[in-house]
Parts: structure tokens; C-alpha cells; sequence
């Protein structure tokens, strides 16, 4: 048996090991030496010993036809939300069709390996069908609308942690009353449609967390602070007319060239607590579009964002789950055309490199996940 004093200098030196670890990871990018992340190591297991949820958007064919992508996810998460799986695209190929097999194969996923699911989403003004244009109008949009989230959320009534129910509702440059988003639900609804898919969802399914997502409401800049302002006046609105949400989403696509989100995120995220509403991080990468340097510099400045940011939103008793927009650089949306790099290279936005190596922004968030005070 170890005596205390033993016991205490394995301790200290495993704790030395470690932030040497990390603060090579940091510093000075990959080298040959991949630190282990499995098991007590890995981000799920950290944020399990904090009560906090972690995760990110999956693709479900990747989970099913690629072992390793599956291996990374399962072992690093403890919730998972469908990157696109549960969009009305994907899941109405035709007016009176519905096509749940990605749907399902992630929910079935998730129930494998003892996973919680968030759903996204059942209202959006993107990745709508085709169909769409040509099908719904002002006389049956408030049908179709929540024929599809009963359909929808019943399907997987009693399996979800939460449903994000309305996407980007608000779009303060629209000029439109309460900073509305021009979108075909406020057009061919009316501006209601908010609260009725609330309550649609609610009935379809009791037991999800009811979430308002949106984004480009995380920083200072006066752009972000009117659009944040314009969504705590929608969800101040639901709660007072008896609207069953529980709560906000804050999408967290962050930029190297934006300013850090600081007071006006934070002094938001405890007004909602003020109105007894979760908070959760459903959509965190980092756009390093604009960012220059070598390879290992560009890895700091976005392991230093990761750490910055889920060090102060987890600070907040309410901050409750925290989801990467994917998991390894390998699959992000980021290297599509809007975001491309002008030099040419990939975006290294996500805590796993494309070759499901750990980045320094892994180590980051595991840290800032260790942050978290016990015993909330
Ligand atoms: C994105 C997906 O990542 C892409 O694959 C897809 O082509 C477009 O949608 N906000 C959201 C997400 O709420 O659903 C979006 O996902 C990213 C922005």
C-alpha cells in the first residue's frame, strides 16, 4: 500500500506531467507524442465528474460507416445533436413523405451507447424542401407547420434531452417589428409562429428541454448586442404569455477577428436565469478564416478562444451543456466555399485535427470544462 507521502508525489508528478502536456499541446502544436484522451482522459469523462453535458453535431452516415469517426464520438461525448439530419430537408422528401432513417440511425446511436440527443430543429427558415415554395401557403402553413412538429417530436417523444423548436428567429437588420426575421414562417404564419410550435412541441412531447436558438449574440459588438437584446425581448415575451420554453441556445460560430464575448453574453446568460431558463452552448466552433501564422500559432490563438469562452459561460450556474459544431476538422462545415481560407488551407476550428489527432483547442476545452464548480 502507498503511504500518503507516496500517494501525494505520484499525484503531484501526474499533475506535472499533464500541464506539461498541455502546455506543449498549446505552444507548440503536434509533435510526435499523441497524449492519451480515452477513458478518465477524455472530454466526456471530465465533464461528467462536473455534471456538464458535452458533445457535438454528428453525421449519420459517418457514425455508421466509419469506425473511427463513431470511436471519437462515443468516447468524447456525452449528447450529440444532428448536424443537418433532422431538418425539414432532410426529413420531408415530398409533401406527405417523412424520411427518418438519419434521424434514427443517430437517436438509435445515442441509445447504444447511453447517450443523450439534443434536436435540431423543427423550425428554420433554411434547409427547407424544395417543395416548400410551391406547396405552403397563408391557408395551410399553420397546419403543415405543426403537423410536422407533431409528427416529428412524437416519433421521438420521451428520447431527447431537448429540442431546439425555433432557429434564428430574430434578424434586427430586417427592420421588421421586434427585430422579426424575414422568414416564410413570419410571412406566411404571422408573427405567432413562435409561440405556436412552443406549445405544438410541448404537446407532441413533454419531457424535452424546449430551446430558442440563435446566433451572432455572443459579443460586444453593437450588431450582436441589438440582435441579443431583441432575443430576450422574444423569449420575455413567451414567458409572459404562458409559452412553454425552457431554454436558449447560444450558437457560438465565433470568429479570431470578432472581440471576445465578455459582459454583455454574460449579464444576458443571468437575466435568463432571472426568468428560469437554461442556457446551453449548442454550436461551438471557431472560424479562423482571417486568422495568419504558422500552423502551431494559429493553433494557440484558437485553443485560447476555446478556453476563454467555455471557462466563462460554464462559470454560469445555468450553463449547462456545451456541443462543438463536429468534432474533427476532417468534417466541418467551415471548409465549405463561404469560409475558405484565402490561403488555400483547411480550417482547424474543432478540438480534433483532421487525422482525429487531439488539437490544443481539446485540451483547452477539457480544461475549461475542469473550471466548473462542484456541486451545482
Ligand atoms: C449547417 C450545417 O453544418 C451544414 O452542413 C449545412 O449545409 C448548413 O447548416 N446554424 C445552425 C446549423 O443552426 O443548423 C447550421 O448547420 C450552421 C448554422
Amino acid at each position: 500500500m502507498k503511504t500518503r507521502r507516496e500517494f501525494l508525489r505520484v499525484a503531484a508528478v501526474g499533475a506535472a506531467a499533464s500541464a506539461t502536456q498541455h502546455l506543449w499541446a498549446e505552444q507548440t502544436g503536434r509533435t510526435a507524442a499523441v497524449p492519451d484522451v480515452s477513458g478518465a482522459n477524455s472530454l466526456q469523462a471530465h465533464a461528467d465528474a462536473h455534471g456538464l453535458l458535452v458533445g457535438c453535431a454528428v453525421v449519420p452516415e459517418k457514425l455508421t460507416g466509419e469506425p473511427e469517426y463513431a470511436g471519437l464520438v462515443s468516447a468524447q461525448s456525452n449528447i450529440l445533436v444532428p448536424e443537418n439530419a433532422m431538418k425539414w430537408k432532410a426529413l420531408r422528401p415530398a409533401p406527405d413523405k417523412f424520411n427518418f432513417s438519419g434521424a434514427d440511425t443517430i437517436v438509435a446511436f445515442a441509445s447504444a451507447h447511453g447517450r443523450k440527443v439534443r434536436g435540431h430543429n423543427l423550425c428554420w427558415h433554411v434547409a427547407i424542401p424544395d417543395w416548400f415554395a410551391a406547396t405552403v401557403t397563408k391557408d395551410n402553413a399553420r397546419q403543415i407547420l405543426t403537423e410536422h412538429i407533431r409528427t416529428v417530436a412524437g416519433r421521438y417523444a420521451g428520447k431527447l434531452h431537448s429540442w431546439d423548436v425555433v432557429n434564428e428567429a430574430i434578424d434586427p437588420k430586417s427592420g421588421l417589428p421586434n427585430g422579426m426575421r424575414k422568414s416564410p414562417w413570419l410571412e406566411l404564419v404571422g408573427p405567432d409562429y413562435v409561440d405556436l410550435a412552443f406549445r405544438t412541441a410541448r404537446e407532441a412531447d413533454p419531457a424535452p428541454l424546449l430551446t430558442y436558438n440563435d446566433y451572432a449574440i455572443e459579443t460586444d459588438a453593437p450588431d450582436e448586442t441589438e440582435k441579443r437584446e431583441a432575443v430576450l425581448a422574444l423569449v420575455r415575451g413567451m414567458k409572459k404569455r404562458g409559452v412553454p420554453i425552457d431554454a436558449v441556445g447560444v450558437q457560438s460560430h465565433l470568429k479570431t477577428q470578432n472581440p471576445a464575448p465578455g459582459k454583455g453574453l454574460r449579464d444576458f446568460v443571468r437575466e435568463l436565469r432571472q426568468m428560469g431558463l437554461r442556457v446551453f452552448v449548442t454550436e461551438l466552433d471557431v472560424d479562423e478564416k482571417k486568422l495568419e501564422g504558422s500552423e502551431s500559432e494559429r493553433d494557440a490563438a484558437i485553443a485560447r478562444i476555446y478556453r476563454d469562452y467555455v471557462t466563462m459561460m460554464v462559470a454560469e450556474p445555468n450553463v449547462d451543456a456545451v456541443l462543438t459544431w463536429g468534432i474533427t476538422d476532417r468534417y466541418t462545415w467551415l471548409n465549405g466555399p463561404k469560409w475558405a481560407r484565402p490561403d488555400g488551407k483547411p480550417q482547424r476550428c474543432l478540438p480534433f485535427y483532421a487525422d482525429y489527432e487531439p488539437a490544443p483547442a481539446f485540451f483547452a476545452l477539457r480544461d475549461a470544462v475542469d473550471t466548473r464548480l462542484a456541486g451545482r
